[in-house]
Order: structure tokens, then C-alpha cells, then sequence
């Protein structure tokens, strides 16, 4: 098995940093929405096959939209997309079925990070080139990848730890966490618990990067932990199901019990402005064009880094409407 360091470091030839220019202001529903964009047309095209997780939050969508808007047939790709509503088993049989098509390039973004080791053999054994999105495999699988894209999760738990640091140092905090055992959750749960110490977290339990999943685990949390005065959510959805909770226990989001969150979709950047929210950290999910860059740098056999880091930002209480106005999702 991979450690850690190795699983997100140590494989790497050479990284890549994006700066993808958003406006910074600081220091700092699942669908089954699978399509075919070409398929077996023929063409030079490169047949790509893209397993999506899901469609479970604001980012996820905003970044199903940059994929579909890049691997397009004018930019020489035939797309097969399937969208595994946040479920390893369809994710597993999508990516058996790309197989089976014989595509040129595999993608995806992987649920959790353990359970691939199988399936991954296998797309190896058939000599497809993998590009891994977004988040992260843990597997003992030799070089199951070409080349991966994504966000420095641990990073953003580790500036949102710091904020709550400086701002809130007797905070008692509530981790809302998201899908439990995804890339995305162990990191940005292992950067901020770092930075703020487990003595000072009360609680934590899963929303599953949902909205009504986080709302329903702050229900829930709000009855076993009222003492609590800052959450800590792994996302914005969550963040946004939390303001809901808190509202109809009485208490006002933002002051009475703080709230600080990952991604920076439009929703929780108005929630910013509005005081509900206390501090954004970024997770940029517009990225179609890198990936499309990578595909076909992969299937044409030329060099690649092994890592392209997706830079964040992040956001507090300063943020303006002319900045969230402007952002692309
Ligand atoms: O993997 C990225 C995370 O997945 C985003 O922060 C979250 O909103 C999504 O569900």
C-alpha cells in the first residue's frame, strides 16, 4: 500500500501549479446525468471515457460543466461521461465498460480512496492510460496513473484551521466532514485537526457533502453537542444545510455559532456577504481545459507531470457582490 506521502508526493516526476485567476478578497443533487458525446463516430477523435462521482453539490456540478464544455468533439474528443451518483459499484462498472469500449483514455474522479486496486489492475492489463481528477486513490497498484488534477485538500483544511486559529482560539468546534474516507475528507480533516488541536474539537460526524445531509448531521449535533460555537464544514452545500439547522434551533449562523467552510461556490460566497458564513476556503472546480490538455498530451504519448495542483483561495467577511457576481459558478 502507498503511504500517504507517497500516495499524494511521492510518485511525483514533477508538479505543476495552476494560478487560475479568480479574484481573491483575503489573505489568504445526485442525477444520472450520463451522456455520450460522439462515442464510436469513426473519427481521429480520442475516445475518452469519464466516470464522474456524482452530481452531490455545487462544485461537483460546476465541475461536470467544465469537463462537458472541454471534451467536446470540436476539441477532438469522443466523450462517454457516466455519473456514478456518489457510488463506488458504478463507478467500478463504468470503468469496466470503458474497458470493454476500448477507449483511449480513461478519467475519473474516485469516491473513496481505497477499493480501486482490482478494477485499476485491470485498466492496466489493458494498457489504457488513466487521468485522475479531483480527488485521490490509495492502491497498491504500481503506477495506476499517468497524471492526476486536482486541489491541495490538505492544504485548504490546514487554512482553514488557521483562520479559526487567529480568529476563534476557544472555539468549540463541530466538524461537519465529508464523504467519509474520500480524499477529499481525510485531508482537509487531517490539515485543520492539525492546526487546531483535537482538544478543541467537540464533535464530528458526516453529511456526506450533501445539503440535506449536512443539515440533517447539524440537527442532530446542535441536540448532542450545545455547547458548540464554530463549525467547521467540508464544504459549502453542508455549510449552507448547517445555516438551516441553526436557524430553526433559534441561534443566528455566523454569530452565535460560527461557520466556516471549503469551495467558494456562488451560494456560499452570498452567505459570506450575508454574515452567515465566517471564512471560505476555495476548491476551484473549473479545470475542463487542463484536463483536456492532459488527455491529449497522454494519448499522444508525451511528457506529463505527475501532479497539476489546482491553486485555491480563500474568502472572509470583506468579500464584495462585484467579486461573487463575477466568479464563473
Ligand atoms: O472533491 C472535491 C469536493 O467534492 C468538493 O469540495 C465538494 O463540494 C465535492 O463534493
Amino acid at each position: 500500500m502507498f503511504s500517504k506521502k507517497m500516495r499524494t508526493r511521492g510518485l511525483a516526476a514533477s508538479v505543476a501549479v495552476l494560478a487560475l485567476g479568480l479574484a481573491a478578497c483575503s489573505s489568504g443533487g445526485d442525477g444520472d446525468d450520463n451522456s455520450t458525446d460522439g462515442g464510436d463516430s469513426g473519427s481521429e477523435n480520442i475516445k475518452v471515457g469519464f466516470s464522474q462521482l456524482g452530481a452531490e453539490s455545487g462544485w461537483r456540478t460546476a465541475n461536470t460543466e467544465s469537463v462537458k464544455a472541454s471534451l467536446t468533439a470540436e476539441n477532438g474528443i469522443d466523450l462517454t461521461f457516466v455519473d456514478a451518483q456518489q457510488k463506488q459499484e458504478n463507478q467500478i462498472k463504468a470503468l469496466r465498460d470503458f474497458i470493454d469500449q476500448g477507449v483511449d483514455v480513461i478519467a475519473f474522479s474516485p469516491v473513496v480512496e481505497t477499493g480501486w486496486d482490482e478494477v485499476l489492475q485491470e485498466i492496466k492489463d489493458a494498457e489504457i492510460p488513466v487521468v485522475l481528477v479531483d480527488r485521490t486513490v490509495d492502491t497498491t497498484v504500481e503506477d495506476p496513473y499517468v497524471t492526476w488534477i486536482g486541489a491541495d485538500f490538505k492544504q485548504e483544511g490546514t487554512t482553514a484551521g488557521e483562520w479559526v486559529k487567529e480568529n476563534a482560539p476557544d472555539a468549540k468546534i463541530f466538524e461537519l466532514q465529508g464523504t467519509l474516507g474520500s480524499g477529499a475528507q481525510v485531508d482537509r480533516e487531517e490539515g485543520f485537526d492539525a492546526v487546531v488541536g483535537a482538544e478543541n474539537i467537540v464533535g464530528k460526524a458526516s453529511g456526506n457533502f450533501t445539503r440535506a445531509e449536512g443539515k440533517a448531521a447539524m440537527e442532530a449535533a446542535l441536540q448532542a453537542y450545545p455547547d458548540m460555537t464554530l463549525v467547521f464544514a467540508h464544504n459549502d452545500d453542508m455549510g449552507l444545510g448547517a445555516i438551516e439547522a441553526i436557524e430553526a434551533a433559534g441561534k443566528v449562523p455566523g454569530k452565535d455559532i460560527q461557520i466556516v467552510t471549503v469551495d467558494g461556490v456562488r451560494d456560499g460566497l452570498q452567505a459570506l456577504k450575508d454574515g452567515k458564513f465566517n471564512y471560505v476556503v476555495e476548491c476551484n472546480p473549473v479545470f475542463g481545459d487542463q484536463i483536456l490538455d492532459a488527455i491529449k498530451k497522454v494519448d499522444a504519448g508525451e511528457d506529463v507531470p505527475k501532479e497539476t495542483i489546482v491553486v485555491d483561495q480563500a474568502f472572509d467577511q470583506t468579500i464584495t457582490q462585484e467579486t461573487i457576481d463575477g466568479r464563473k459558478y
